[in-house]
């Protein structure tokens, strides 16, 4: 689309990159609790990115966003019950 109609700046669409990878995680780690598996999202890549770069193997043009453990939990009664904040305590209504 031309500068000229688009409300995206040039800002904008790396940061609309980030959420897209964001929520693509976010489906991996629900699919990923559906099939029974344990998972854990790290920001290492943000960190350290060429730490992990090096360690993956990773293209050089490649800005990882997320590192993600995956595995079947060794033992799930060891697992803790997760405890949230209630819902009106982080989500505003206007
Ligand atoms: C964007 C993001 C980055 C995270 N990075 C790390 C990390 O680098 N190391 C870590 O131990 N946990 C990290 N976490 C937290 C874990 O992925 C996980 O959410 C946390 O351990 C709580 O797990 P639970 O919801 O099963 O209790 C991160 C979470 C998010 C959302």
């Amino acid at each position: 689309m031309p500068p000229s109609t688009s409300r995206c700046t040039v800002a904008t669409v790396p940061a609309a990159s980030i959420s897209s990878a964001a929520m693509a995680v976010q489906n991996l780690l629900l699919a990923a609790h559906a099939e029974g598996l344990g998972a854990c999202w790290m920001c290492a890549p943000l960190f350290c990115p060429e730490v992990v770069r090096e360690a993956l193997s990773l293209p050089d043009d490649w800005e990882a966003q997320a590192l993600l453990t995956l595995g079947y939990p060794a033992n799930s009664s060891t697992l803790r019950a997760a405890s949230r904040h209630a819902l009106g305590a982080v989500v505003v209504r206007r």
